[in-house]
């Protein structure tokens, strides 16, 4: 089911997947302003798309508490519920706002294992138009060192397009 979302069935390498899931999602989203529809049309296309994805999804700044991530839109296996600021990956992408991609999660200090089957994980940081961080945006792969830089790219692209 990873290869293909809709009616497409999306080829060639990565980086120009990643091109056509952005293309596909601009077009889904086109009108649509709520933020938690956005967040999860994201979540579902790029998980739909990727056989290294397991776990995909948005942790969001919790506005009754500033330095708290609380789990928002997903796809995968039941997540952590909520993410101090600093802590874990996905902490520290909010309170460095960088990606951050690990090759090794036992390896990273700190880092939350919502699920033991999660090897390896990138987290972009997501920004609203105006440039406040909202929350993070989280991959994990069962697979070590599933991402790398086309990943990073991808992603970011994605995410400014969708919530910049
Ligand atoms: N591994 C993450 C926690 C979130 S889950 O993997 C869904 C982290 O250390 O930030």
């Amino acid at each position: 089911m990873a290869e293909a979302f809709n009616d497409l069935v999306l080829t060639g390498g990565k980086a120009e997947r990643y091109a056509a899931v952005a293309e596909e999602i601009a077009s889904v989203l086109e009108g649509e302003p709520n933020l938690t529809a956005r967040m999860a049309t994201v979540a579902s296309m790029l998980a739909a798309s990727f056989d290294h994805y397991f776990w995909t999804g948005f942790y969001v700044v919790d506005p009754e508490r500033p330095d708290e991530l609380v789990v928002g839109p997903y796809q995968g296996t039941l997540g952590c519920l909520r993410i101090a600021f600093g802590r874990g990956v996905c902490g520290t992408a909010a309170a460095t706002g960088t990606t951050q991609v690990v090759d090794d999660v036992h390896a990273f200090p700190g880092h939350i294992a919502c699920d033991s089957r999660s090897a390896s994980e990138i987290v972009v940081p997501v920004f609203d138009a105006a440039g406040r961080l909202i929350g993070v945006f989280d991959v994990d792969s069962e697979a070590p060192a599933a991402f790398d830089a086309t990943d990073a790219e991808g992603l970011e692209a994605i995410l400014k397009q969708v919530f910049g």
